[in-house]
């Protein structure tokens, strides 16, 4: 089946062949083709070009998209989308005082959604999750990496990962699961790190991998979570079962983890809130993408990644939402992307680079996902009428997408 969409005010993101991510001075690039025309086939971009060259429409499915832009769905490559509950008091106790830290220490925090989780059967965290993955696509993400890290069980992290699968088996975006076990020390491990350490890696991890359950393994580097010599230990054994490590690192304190990360080559290198002179240098020339997550710092009030002195350092620098009930109920790229341009000073141009082909870096899918390339997956956003796509960062809590196409299918 071919769909033909015609005149198209600007089809963003157009790339003669795939780029596996756009770094410094390239971000500030968005390629567009103006009065364009768009063809696609089954689940592929079959064809793009200007109007004047666009092929007669007689037997395909024309849609006249005249006034509105065009350009590939988010690709959102770090979120915590699958979890019981929610954690509203916490919010409350933040406003009325406590940091996310001091809320952690109580008891709250991760422990708190990690007591509600094992607390929930499978089927019930699949229908929970479910409803904030329909609400994503239709907000205009068409790929999204979802992290365990809620059970810290061998029982609940196995359950969040079957909840990742069976989400991959029933909805047509591209899902990467990410084994977090890693995410914080049970009550009973506090004073035996070692000990817990010993159960994910030889008895959680064997399973996962003999069920396929993940695609990227995770750990939480931070002061009073894991130790940069306990990730380091964490990334090995992923290594072993074929799991390249995304990690939570530099989100309250800066501690070298980013070089353990890139000397595991890790994928990716997320939150980085904190960014120092010594880890820019370390992330030059590394393969391992940095991942801001400005929706996080905007909710629990912390600093906002230094895109700009990344940037212009040269880095590549992605963007995701880190949907999660603790420091980020919200999986909203729209607002991520504006968020980039309002508080880190990215431009519209970067943000849109950051979110699609940089994000599709981070989550191992820039072969299929993230721009406009003849043989890509046909998953698009098509906005309002508007008068220039700076419009989407600019009007930040307007929706101003009004349909989405996932695998050449249009679902809203
Ligand atoms: O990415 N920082 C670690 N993990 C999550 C938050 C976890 C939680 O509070 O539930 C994050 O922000
Ligand atoms: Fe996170």
């Amino acid at each position: 089946m071919k769909t033909l969409l015609i005149n198209i005010k600007e089809l963003l993101q157009v790339r003669e062949t795939s780029v596996e991510m756009v770094s410094g001075a390239a971000m500030a690039i968005l390629p567009k083709l103006e009065n364009a025309f768009l063809m696609i086939e089954n689940n592929l971009i079959l064809d793009y070009g200007n109007m004047e060259n666009c092929p007669n429409h007689n037997d395909k499915n024309v849609i006249d998209v005249s006034g509105k832009i065009v350009l590939p769905t988010w690709v959102d490559s770090h979120t915590h989308i699958v979890y019981a509950g929610n954690r509203v008091q916490e919010f409350v106790d933040r406003i009325n005082g406590l940091s996310y830290e001091e809320i952690a220490s109580r008891g709250g925090g991760i422990l708190n959604s990690a007591k509600k989780l094992n607390a929930t059967s499978e089927e019930e965290i699949y229908n929970q999750s479910k409803i904030r993955l329909e609400e994503v696509i239709s907000q205009g993400t068409g790929a999204v990496e979802i992290k365990s890290g809620y059970g810290l069980t061998v029982e609940g992290e196995l359950k969040m990962l079957r909840v990742i699968k069976k989400l991959k088996e029933n909805y047509p975006i591209a899902i990467k699961a990410t084994f977090l076990g890693a995410h914080a020390f049970p009550e009973q491990y506090k004073e035996n790190h070692a000990a817990y350490i010993d159960l994910i890696i030889n008895e959680i991890l064997p399973k996962i991998a003999e069920e396929h359950l993940a695609d990227y393994i995770d750990a939480f580097l931070e002061t009073g979570y894991f130790s940069v010599d306990e990730t380091k230990k964490i990334m090995l054994a992923g290594n072993k079962y074929g799991l390249k490590a995304k990690i939570h690192v530099n989100q309250f304190t800066a501690i070298n983890g980013i070089k353990a990360c890139v000397e595991n080559e890790a994928l990716s290198v997320d939150h980085l809130e904190l960014v120092t002179d010594d880890d820019i240098a370390i992330l030059k020339n590394s393969k391992t993408m940095p991942v801001a997550l400005p929706s996080c710092s905007y909710f629990i009030s912390i600093p906002y990644t230094p895109a700009r002195k990344m940037i212009d350092a040269g880095l590549p620098l992605a963007l995701a939402t880190d949907f999660n009930p603790g420091t980020t109920p919200s999986g909203n790229m729209n607002f991520v992307v504006a968020a980039a341009c309002i508080k880190m000073k990215m431009t519209p141009e970067e943000a849109i680079n950051a979110a699609t082909i940089n994000g599709a870096y981070a989550m191992g899918i820039s072969k299929t996902h993230g721009s406009i390339t003849k043989g890509m997956r046909a998953n698009i956003l098509i906005t309002k009428p508007l008068n220039s796509f700076y419009q989407i960062p600019y009007e930040f809590t307007s929706n101003l997408i009004e349909s989405v196409m996932i695998e050449g299918q249009f679902i809203k």
